[in-house]
């Protein structure tokens, strides 16, 4: 079960920026999706992505009525988690890297405690900031520090055992009036239950929140995929490759857009799949 924040629907390079954050998750091995937008774009996501059955998942829908912080999706989606593990990813980041499947998949198994992702940055007084111990080992976090202990960011992907519904309960807004996500995982800290697994310098990480920053995740999206003839963030390769969908249900998602280039790419991928049978 998982959350996506979102509210922009921007495209980043040649697709919508939400394909990206939902590929992370398809890879993560997660099927069952809440998105949670504000009043007004959440229409605009139902119309472009619908049930999710396209791409052999299910796809739910959520309001967040006012700005009132990431954490805010587990009080809202109290009901839709449960009193099961889930995560959250934030519908403007963007996770690329060699081994990412085996990282996102190990997060996704563990069913006590938080896990959350660190990226070493340049700006990080930017993001929620995680400083550690001699030995390693998390020692605070805080949100858009004036003065970061540290330059590692936590990244907008966070996976939560059950508890988090609880702990999401108890926050009480930030000086910003937001349930802030850096306050839900002190919880998980202070209870000692919170893993941070480090991202090298060999995966991208970027979050596409400011002008310049959607400018450059274009860039790189548009350097790799020209450079390699393949396309990131595609939720139906992602469904296709994790075996969600055959790749006849592959062709039948592309209807309607069989004459865009993304549409050539998807029809390709299903074509060599079925030559190579
Ligand atoms: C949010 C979180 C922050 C996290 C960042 C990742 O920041 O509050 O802790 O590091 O996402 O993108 P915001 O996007 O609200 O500035």
């Amino acid at each position: 079960m998982t959350l996506v924040m979102s509210k922009q629907l921007l495209p980043v390079y040649d697709k919508p920026m939400i394909y990206y954050p939902l590929s992370t998750l398809l890879l993560a091995g997660i099927k069952d999706i809440l998105i949670i937008s504000t009043p007004q774009d959440l229409p605009n996501y139902q119309r472009l992505l619908g049930t999710g059955e396209n791409w052999g998942i299910t796809l739910s829908y959520l309001e967040q009525p006012t700005p009132g912080g990431l954490a805010q999706a587990y009080t809202l989606g109290a009901d839709f988690v449960g009193n099961q593990p889930s995560a959250l990813i934030l519908g403007d980041n963007i996770f690329h890297g060699h081994g990412l499947q085996g990282t996102l998949a190990s997060a996704a198994a563990k069913t006590s405690g938080a896990s959350v992702f660190a990226y070493k940055v340049r700006d990080p007084e930017r993001y929620g900031v995680v400083s550690f111990d001699a030995q390693g080992r998390a020692n605070s976090i805080e949100e858009k520090p004036a003065n970061p202990r540290s330059s590692w960011a936590v990244t907008g992907l966070y996976f939560y055992d059950e508890m988090a519904t609880q702990y999401a309960a108890n926050l009480v807004p930030s000086p910003r009036g937001e349930l802030e996500i850096t306050d839900l995982n002190r919880k998980y800290l202070e209870a000692g239950t919170l893993r941070v697994e480090t991202l090298g310098r060999g995966f991208a990480w970027l979050d596409t929140g400011t002008p310049d920053s959607l400018s450059m995740a274009g860039e790189f999206i548009r350097t790799l995929e020209n450079r390699q003839g393949s396309r990131i963030g595609s939720p139906e390769e992602t469904a296709f490759h994790m075996g969600y969908i055959s790749a006849d249900q592959l062709i039948k998602s592309v209807a309607g857009s069989e004459n865009s280039e993304y549409g050539q790419y998807l029809l390709a991928v299903a074509e060599e799949a079925n030559a190579d049978k």
